[in-house]
């Protein structure tokens, strides 16, 4: 009880004193690297009527990169300079008409922690959000490799990617594609290019006699906290049986046509 009230206390308190509040900050959380759109962020805040000296400031990685002083213009430093449309304008109210940053083509170099910070003579406050700054994929493969007649290998490879993004390799049936069943990973690795992508494999094995001739393995490839998702299947057919002797010493290339083939053929 007495923790409640002081809690309230201490609210009423500070919006007595505070004459900068930000009410919210808009950053888009993943934007592709050089798609050559541009991307706004956005500071929304109020001060006082009657408050001077007001500073509006963006910071990346805690080193400003804009910076809004009315009544003079907005400028773009640093990693931003020249990278900013500094005639943009995110509102009609004198004081807050230039504290959004449009950035004219996003690339991995300023992703990162972005920090809106609003002071005034007597007040400040500051909000912070992530922005990710992704590149897709150059390939993505999944493969079968036969040993012996009793298990079977399936390798996914994805190539220069960033940042690292995630594998997971899995199998259903047509009529069950609602089941996930992730295949057991035997190998995986991650290496890192020069340029900064990533080439993430993953090696998972299979028993011939659990997998029905006609399931689907899939590989999954995620780009953690992006949204980016992308998928690569392949129709098994043990190599051998009567349904694969089309496909003995298949490779990829035949899987997948296969793929586009076989429900035509079933029509
Ligand atoms: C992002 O794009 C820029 C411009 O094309 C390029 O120089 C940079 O290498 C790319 N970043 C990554 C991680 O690939
Ligand atoms: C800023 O936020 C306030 C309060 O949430 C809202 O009333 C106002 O419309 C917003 N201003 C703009 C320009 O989005
Ligand atoms: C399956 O992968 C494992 C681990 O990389 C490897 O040792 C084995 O030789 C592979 N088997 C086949 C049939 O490729
Ligand atoms: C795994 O990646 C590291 C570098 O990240 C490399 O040195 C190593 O050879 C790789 N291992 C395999 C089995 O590819
Ligand atoms: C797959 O088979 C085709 C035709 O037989 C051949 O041209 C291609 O090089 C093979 N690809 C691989 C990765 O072995």
């Amino acid at each position: 009880m007495r923790l409640i009230f002081t809690s309230i206390l201490s609210v009423a308190t500070w919006d007595l004193c505070s004459a900068v509040q930000i009410n919210y900050v808009k950053v888009p959380g993943a934007v592709k690297n050089d798609s050559g759109s541009p991307a706004v962020l956005d500071c929304n805040y109020s001060v006082r009527p009657d408050d001077t000296e007001l500073v509006v400031k963006w910071l990346l990685n805690d080193e400003v990169v804009y910076q809004w002083i009315p009544p003079q213009k907005p400028q773009s430093l640093g990693l931003l300079k020249n990278r900013v449309d500094l005639s943009y304008k995110a509102s009609d109210d004198p004081k807050s008409v230039y504290r959004a940053m449009k950035i004219w083509n996003p690339t991995t170099d300023i992703a990162g922690e972005y920090k809106c910070f609003v002071s005034t003579f007597a007040d400040e406050d500051f909000s912070i959000k992530n922005m990710i700054v992704f590149e897709p994929e150059k390939s993505f493969v999944i493969l079968k490799e036969e040993g012996n007649h009793y298990s079977v290998n399936f390798t996914c490879y994805a190539n220069e990617v960033y940042p690292a993004p995630k594998l997971i390799l899995y199998k259903d049936r047509a009529h069950e594609f609602y089941n996930k069943n992730p295949l057991q990973a035997l190998e995986w690795n991650t290496s890192r290019h020069p340029n900064g992508r990533f080439s993430v494999f993953v090696i998972a094995n299979a028993l011939v006699e659990s997998l029905a001739p006609g399931s689907l393995i899939h590989c999954e490839l995620r780009i953690p906290g992006t949204g980016y998702v992308k998928k690569r299947s392949l129709l098994y057919y043990p190599t051998g049986s009567d349904s694969g002797s089309a496909c003995r010493g298949c490779n990829l290339t035949v899987t997948l046509l296969l793929m586009l083939i076989l429900p035509a053929l079933r029509l």
